[in-house]
């Protein structure tokens, strides 16, 4: 596993939410951050079926196109009872307008459709950390919930007010930022899925002797 001893980073991603959130979980940390917008990075075509692949494509590019360390994330929704779905497209359901209330009623009318009545849904995040060099590290965080329907909440993003977690009476849309991620440097539990594979990141790229 490749230690990060750069102390300039590159957020690899457009998306203001998930920049946020990532902003969040490295400011304690001391990186000086810049984003692929700042830097007028293209944001490069998601070609890849899977969360890993679409994760690999998007760091490599910021970090070959930066010569700078390069953190990007891979994220979406996956519905039980919709095999998986939205998965990797869960961001190409809000259409061109980006609009989550159009993709969270999606899931509802789908659900409805479906009619098993299952709800059980995760959210997945692979993060991956790349060097201009191409040495990639990844990491895989998920969080196990369920679909709530009507939408709850205004905070957070993209379809946070309809994922209820396990073992919690609100939705990632009425928790704050800090409450969402559930995890601190040095702290065991993480809720997030993207907290959770921030932890590992942190713990195997930040922490500890070089091996
Ligand atoms: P991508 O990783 O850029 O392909 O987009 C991931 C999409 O998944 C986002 O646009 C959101 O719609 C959704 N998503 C990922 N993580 C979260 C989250 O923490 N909360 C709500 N929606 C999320």
């Amino acid at each position: 596993m490749r230690k990060l001893s750069e102390n300039r980073l590159v957020i690899a991603s457009h998306n203001q939410g998930k920049i946020r959130e990532l902003r969040d979980l490295l400011d304690p940390l001391g990186y000086e951050l810049v984003t692929a917008g700042d830097l007028n990075l293209e944001e490069p075509e998601e070609t890849g079926l899977t969360f890993e692949d679409n994760a690999k494509l998007k760091a490599l590019a910021a970090a070959k196109a930066s010569d700078l360390p390069a953190l990007s994330d891979d994220s979406g929704l996956s519905v039980d009872a919709l095999e998986g779905a939205p998965g990797i497209y869960s961001a190409r359901w809000g259409g061109p307008e980006k609009d989550f209330n159009i993709a969270m009623g999606r899931v509802h009318r789908e659900l409805e459709g479906e009619g098993s009545g299952n709800r059980t849904a995760r959210f997945v995040s692979v993060i991956c950390l790349a060097w201009p060099d191409g040495h990639m590290e990844l990491f895989r965080g998920e969080v196990e919930g369920a679909i709530v329907w009507p939408p709850r909440g205004n905070q957070g993003f993209g379809y946070d007010p309809v994922f209820q977690p396990i073992g919690f009476e609100t939705t990632f849309g009425q928790m704050s930022a800090d409450s969402k991620h559930g995890w601190k440097p040095g702290q065991e539990q993480a809720l997030s899925h993207r907290a959770r594979a921030f932890k590992m990141f942190f713990e195997q790229c930040l922490e500890g002797p070089q091996s």
